[in-house]
């Protein structure tokens, strides 16, 4: 199989292009991605020498460089190129508008053009918004409350409008917070750790009480895989890792997993604007498949702190560079 996959240098991107790479001595796989702040090439350099891998950099907007990297032809393409952080959504949202529905749109012509037989959309669980109680199955309606989650819905709909307009053989993945290696140190968990290691406090939004359901990188990328070769074309399937818990609940893990006392290094700070509350997935269509999570939550947080530790080399030039001026400004009075 050749696949096509998309916003290869991210994170879940980049752990993807490894796992399939190890697991499928009879896979190639072509990694298009424009590296914005949150593509770092260096996330791959240990595939870069294989034969059955290629890199283009280029955005998922340019139609006629999308048509360059699928070359004679692709079996399949998998789209994780996004604009992802909802922080930045709620600053400057246009670039998600532009990624998040223009360039799935430009995917999804290519497939109905090239008659490709796969595009697996990777999705998230915030389309489904605030889940006051209960969980959300595949059919709860889209309620999205940031610009992030409104522009993923966006590119949705189109996939599942291709489907029933052209036929096109899609497919959509939801997926709930993720984390493990190689996660731009903007989300929670990444964060948190390397503020930590430098001895700095964390900002918790508002009271902290806020639900999300963590989810480690390779159950997710196992589920993507998993639907890409047994889903059924027009489907959705949530990947939800069961693990629901408050922020509150990890900043005390995280603290506890890096030695340091909470009352000195928690800052509660002004919430997020449309903060949502809670996200829960049900995930039953996915297990009917034969998917489940295998990573313990515990396990996998413990050996997510211990690869920062240890890969400082990694995350310590991300920090420095564009980083900076973006944390200066959304933590603006934490340090003093
Ligand atoms: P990320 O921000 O780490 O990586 C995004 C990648 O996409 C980067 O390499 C970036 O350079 C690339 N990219 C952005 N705009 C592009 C464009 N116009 N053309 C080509 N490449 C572009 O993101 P992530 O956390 O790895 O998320 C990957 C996908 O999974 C996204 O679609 C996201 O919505 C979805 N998702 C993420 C999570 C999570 O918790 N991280 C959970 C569920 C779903
Ligand atoms: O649910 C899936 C989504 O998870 C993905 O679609 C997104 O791409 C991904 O960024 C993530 O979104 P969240 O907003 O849930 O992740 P984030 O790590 O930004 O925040 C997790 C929770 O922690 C959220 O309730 C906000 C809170 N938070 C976050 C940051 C960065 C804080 O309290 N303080 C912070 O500094």
């Amino acid at each position: 199989m050749k696949v096509l996959v998309t916003g290869g240098c991210g994170f879940i991107g980049s752990n993807f292009v490894r796992l399939m790479l190890r697991t499928h001595s009879d896979w190639s796989v072509v990694n298009l991605d424009k590296l914005t702040y949150a593509g770092n090439p260096a996330n791959l350099n240990d595939v870069e020498g294989d034969p059955r891998y290629r890199f283009y950099r280029a955005d998922i907007c340019d139609a006629q460089a999308v048509a360059a990297a699928i070359g004679d032809g692709v079996d399949a393409i998998v789209n994780f190129a996004a604009e992802t952080h909802v922080d930045r959504s709620i600053s400057e949202p246009e670039a998600f508008l532009r990624t998040d529905i223009l360039g799935t749109h430009v995917l999804l012509e290519a497939v109905r053009e090239r008659r490709i037989q796969r595009f697996l959309q990777v999705s998230t669980d915030e389309v489904y918004g605030h889940v006051a109680e209960g969980s959300s199955d595949e059919a709860f309606p889209l309620a999205p409350r940031s610009p992030y989650a409104a522009s993923k819905a966006g590119g949705d709909l189109q996939v599942l409008a291709y489907r029933v307009t052209y036929g096109t053989p899609v497919m959509i993945t939801r997926g709930s917070n993720t984390y493990g290696p190689y996660q731009y140190p903007e989300k929670l968990i990444p964060l948190f750790v390397t503020n930590l290691i430098d001895d700095q406090p964390v900002p918790v939004y508002g009271d902290g009480m806020q639900v999300r359901d963590w989810l480690h990188v390779d159950d997710h990328c196992r589920g993507i895989e998993h639907v890409l070769l047994h889903g059924t074309p027009g489907e959705v399937y949530n990947v939800g890792g069961g693990n629901g818990r408050t922020n509150l609940e990890i900043t005390q893990r995280l603290l506890a997993l890096l030695g340091k006392d909470p009352a000195r290094y928690i800052r509660h700070v002004d919430d997020r604007p449309g903060h949502d509350r809670r996200y829960a997935l049900d995930c039953v269509k996915l297990h009917t498949l034969g998917w489940r999570p295998t990573v313990a939550f515990e396990e996998g947080l413990a050996a997510t702190v211990a690869w920062y530790r240890e890969h400082e080399s990694w995350w310590r030039p991300i920090r420095s560079g564009e980083f900076t001026a973006y944390y200066r400004a959304q933590y603006a009075g934490l340090h003093e």
